[in-house]
């Protein structure tokens, strides 16, 4: 029985997290998970998130179950915030979700139920290459085949439109699902620009495709709304998709988990229905999510003051984190016979894709304890402006060797 269990790979992001924290050496620096820190190395909770704990601590009265969907606030919030005004309210079921992991999980446990992937099998899924290590796990966990789009271009930095398109036109069949990153793509900081999100959005209209968009870094590429122009302009084309949405990141939530999927329906009826079986998937989950996280959001999204010092701070995240960006290129430059890291200052939200190889950040792990994704992904919101010499040295000596 158990002693016959063969051990899994290490996660390809949390495990090096794991490998981090059993590092003894000093001077190490983990720029692995997408985790914020400010400039003493520490993940803040963000000040208008203490004060909502600090009023729900007074007046909470309760912790009885939530309703399988979740915090009503919560998931009214989520709809102000991620749909507004451009889908009537009937057309979309909101359901909370543990962060999202959690919702795309949910998604994709109510895609293979509901969704037919014809006689051919199981419903595909098509996700672009390169995507986050997680979405092939999830969406195979959920009974869903996992199928490619092309995306990041051979010059590994620039996206690779026509060859998107092109497969977007041609790999799925009418009703199969496409998995776009509304914002700050991860791992490789590349979007569509305005136009190509057209063109994107065209092609899933006119080929009866479903969008699934992940949306966990909105407030980190360009600001709020600039990071949902995207899915603005996929809702447009469509009247149905699926958001996944995650406050981890914006809200600094990450322990609280607190995510939610947002499904788009063409009528009042189908939004019923489909509530009804989002729900049957969270039942036989994890019954009810937890409360905590969704209802500091609730109250800072109900508060106008709370609201205006949550998006102060958002925004000065978001720019220290082009700040860091900026320094980690310009500290490069200085670096004899470092190659030109420009192309990095194109890349939106908290990662840059460096174009390291796995030799080279087996290297950096090896030698100075510098911790990076294996597909050569930094997490730029964990640099620190103090260490970004040492840094930069050590990145053009695994590059020079
Ligand atoms: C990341 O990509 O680092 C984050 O989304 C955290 C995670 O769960 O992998």
């Amino acid at each position: 029985r158990f002693d016959s269990i063969a051990m899994a790979a290490p996660d390809a992001i949390l495990g090096l997290t794991e490998a981090f924290n059993a590092d003894t050496r000093p001077d190490k620096m983990n720029l692995s998970v997408g985790v914020y820190k400010d400039a003493s190395g520490v993940t803040p909770i963000m000040k208008c998130v203490k004060a909502a704990e600090r009023k729900l601590i007074e007046d909470e009265t309760t912790k009885g179950y939530l309703t399988i969907d979740g915090l009503p606030d919560y998931r009214e919030a989520v709809r102000e915030m991620v749909f507004g005004d451009q889908v009537p309210s009937e057309r979309v079921a909101i359901v909370q979700a543990p962060g999202g992991t959690g919702a795309l999980s949910v998604a994709g446990g109510f895609l293979a139920r509901q969704c037919s992937g014809g006689p051919g099998g199981p419903l595909r899924i098509f996700v672009p290459t390169p995507t986050w290590a997680n979405h092939n796990a999830i969406m195979q966990d959920a009974g869903l085949l996992v199928e490619n789009y092309s995306y990041l271009g051979s010059d590994r930095r620039t996206l690779d439109f026509d060859a998107m398109l092109e497969d977007l036109r041609t790999k799925p069949k009418p009703g199969e699902v496409v998995l776009l990153h509304a914002c700050c793509h991860n791992p490789t900081g590349v979007d569509p620009t305005a136009a190509q999100w057209k063109a994107i959005a065209s092609v899933i209209a006119e080929r009866g495709l479903l969008p699934l968009l992940d949306f966990a870094y909105q407030g980190f590429g360009d600001g709020l709304d600039q990071d949902a122009a995207g899915l603005r302009t996929i809702l447009d084309h469509v009247d149905e998709a699926i958001v996944c949405s995650s406050y981890s990141k914006n809200f600094g939530l990450y322990s609280e988990r607190v995510g939610a999927v947002g499904l788009v329906t063409a009528s009042a009826e189908a939004t019923k229905a489909s509530l009804s079986q989002l729900k049957k998937v969270v039942r036989s989950n994890y019954s009810n999510p937890p409360r905590h996280g969704a209802a500091i959001v609730a109250t800072v999204l109900a508060d106008a003051d709370l609201t205006a010092s949550w998006k102060e701070e958002l925004e000065t995240m978001r720019l220290r984190i082009t700040h860091l960006r900026e320094q980690f290129v310009a500290g490069m430059s200085e670096q004899a016979g470092a190659p030109d890291f420009t192309f990095l200052l194109n890349q939106k939200g908290m990662f840059s894709f460096s174009g390291l190889t796995p030799m080279q950040v087996d290297e950096l792990k090896n030698k100075y304890g510098i911790y990076i994704v294996g597909s050569g992904r930094i997490n730029v919101a964990g640099m620190s402006e103090d260490r970004m010499d040492w840094l930069c040295s050590a990145v053009a000596d695994v590059i020079g060797n």
